[in-house]
């Protein structure tokens, strides 16, 4: 196809290569000194104590619910409205996903229905910016408090947000927050995740679940020589490499940047597509200020039965819309494990209408108004 414009995109300069090929001519090519100093710049920017990355946003939801204790037949409550990856995580563990339906206009977990799903067995509270739309965490972090339940905010969308005009990350509410650094996602490491917080027994268990969870120090017996290591719990092989970690800092220095870019999309968007009779446009409440990882739309009623066709003809007009999500328990393999259809009926409305449009920093001012034009031949 001659103008095909992708739903998301990286975006890489000289000064991303110059980094990686820096670090491959160097010493180190993996777990090196880049890994603690993208560490560093995260935690900074965020104003978090502490990062540990991984080599996905994945393995970090893996690491972040292990590093809080999340066991065989503990349950944690979650949106169905996100990737498979926020609720897979806690089955790895052995733990229940509990789904909660979302709100109607930001698409993140409805805090008012939360209470009723609480039970004795509820460890933890896992939560989504979707599309990189905070959600209301103080609403979360009372209702966390009254239970005493963990709080894991599922970031991977919102690197770059603010909540009550603090960024997203610094895990004043939570005790950790995931990001990814997927291609899609605000900044990228080829593949990448990272876990926030500013618990130092957490961080400690992060680092070490991060190396099959072998650690150099602490131990548990007594060690015969200098070559000693002990492992203590059973960890898996996740780390990043100084590749991936020289292009996260080198990444992160754009990422205000990217953001702005990001938000002046969604501005032109909204204006261009103010009070149309087809579909709805995101929503930025008044504690928000939203990194636009997506631009999800929703058709009105009209139009909701003719979704695959729209969707189709946008993608054939060169304009790679996405859809986000299909509702996790929906997938067979949830199916299976006897989660039922009608569960969450808000979820599954809205994934009826959702098409994303494309929104990346390296759209050009012509690819916008492309994809302006191509939505509005496709309604009329
Ligand atoms: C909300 C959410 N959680 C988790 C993940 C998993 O991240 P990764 O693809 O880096 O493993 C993603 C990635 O798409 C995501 O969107």
């Amino acid at each position: 196809m001659e103008n095909f414009i992708p739903y998301g995109k990286q975006f890489i300069d000289e000064d991303d290569i110059k980094a990686v090929v820096e670090v491959l001519k160097s010493d180190f090519i993996t777990q090196g000194p880049k890994i603690k100093e993208f560490e560093e710049a995260l935690a900074s920017y965020v104003g978090a104590k502490y990062a540990v990355v991984f080599n996905s946003g994945t393995s970090a939801l893996h690491g972040a619910y292990f590093a809080l204790d999340l066991k065989k037949d503990d349950e944690f409550i979650t949106t169905p409205m996100t990737f498979v990856a926020t609720s897979n995580a806690g089955l790895y563990l052995g733990a229940k996903p509990v789904f909660v339906d979302i709100e109607k206009d930001t698409g993140n977990i409805d805090i008012s229905k939360i209470e009723e799903k609480i039970t004795d067995k509820t460890k933890l509270l896992s939560v989504v910016h979707y599309s990189g739309h905070p959600v209301d965490m103080e609403k979360v972090k009372e209702l966390a408090d009254k239970y005493n339940l963990k709080i894991v905010e599922d970031a991977c969308h919102a690197l770059g947000a603010k909540y009550k005009n603090e960024r997203i990350g610094n895990c004043k509410y939570s005790d950790v927050t995931i990001f990814s650094f997927h291609p899609v996602k605000h900044i990228t490491t080829g593949e990448g995740g990272a876990v926030l917080t500013n618990n130092k027994e957490i961080y400690e268990k992060l680092l070490i679940f991060r190396n099959h969870g072998i650690t150099k120090d602490r131990f548990i017996n007594n060690p015969d020589g200098d070559w000693y290591y002990e492992m203590q719990y059973l960890g898996y092989n996740y780390r990043m490499t100084d590749i991936q970690a020289s292009l996260g800092i080198s990444q992160l220095k754009k990422l205000n940047r990217f953001i702005e870019k990001r938000r002046n999309i969604a501005k032109i968007y909204n204006k261009a597509f103010k009070d149309n009779p087809y579909f709805d446009l995101p929503v930025e409440k008044d504690y928000a200020y939203h990194s636009y990882h997506l631009y999800p739309i929703k058709l009105k009623d009209k139009y909701k039965e003719k979704k695959a066709e729209i969707f189709r003809s946008l993608r054939k007009e060169g304009v790679g819309v996405q859809v986000h999500y299909i509702p996790v328990y929906l997938q067979p393999y949830y199916q299976n494990l006897g989660y039922k259809k009608g569960l969450c009926p808000i979820a599954e409305d809205f994934y009826k209408r959702e098409i994303s449009l494309p929104i990346f920093p390296a759209m050009t001012e012509k690819d916008i108004e492309y994809v302006i034009e191509k939505v509005f031949k496709v309604f009329i």
